[in-house]
């Protein structure tokens, strides 16, 4: 059972890490040098249907294998020990990637024009590098810290 967790855990990473570094070092570049927005836009329309469900995914799977790895929930966030840490790593991470998602999308987006692309592309790069952190975080629990 916890091989099929890691194995969707692993495809979502695959989809939201690859797909966050694909806009970030080959989309985010062109859009950012030739200030045409439409590029930009019809990634993030078409990354959207994939990226979010993978998102999801990412969440009940490490959800699930944080619980089969340490049942007892309130030793989640003691971080007095390398699985409690990384845990609590992965939970943060996810706190920061849904803040920078919500401000891009109610505050940044509805006002994005040519003019004001840089702020959007601080978003992108942030949660590239969260998405990235995600999946080193994730290798530790096997190494340990
Ligand atoms: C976009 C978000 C995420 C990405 C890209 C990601 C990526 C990864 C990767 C690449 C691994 C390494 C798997 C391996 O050792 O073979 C991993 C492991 C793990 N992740 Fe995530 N992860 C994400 C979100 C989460 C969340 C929200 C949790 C919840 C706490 C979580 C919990 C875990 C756990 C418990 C493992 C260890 C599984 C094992 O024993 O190998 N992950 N993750």
């Amino acid at each position: 059972m916890f091989n099929y967790l890691l194995i969707l855990h692993l495809l979502g990473a695959a989809i939201w890490t690859g797909g966050h570094l694909i806009l970030a070092l080959v989309v985010l570049p062109k859009v950012l040098s030739s200030r045409n927005l439409d590029a930009l836009l019809q990634f993030e329309q078409q990354f959207e249907k994939i990226g979010m469900p993978a998102l999801g995914i990412q969440i009940i799977t490490g959800l699930w294998m944080a619980y089969r790895i340490l049942p007892d929930m309130s030793a989640w966030f003691t971080f007095d020990n390398d699985i409690s840490i990384l845990i609590g790593m992965k939970l943060i991470l996810l706190l920061m990637t849904a803040m920078v998602a919500i401000h891009a999308r109610f505050w940044v987006i509805p006002k994005l024009s040519a003019d004001n692309l840089n702020g959007f592309a601080v978003n992108i790069l942030l949660v590239t590098l969260f998405a990235v952190s995600f999946v080193v975080v994730g290798t530790l629990f096997r190494t340990g810290l």
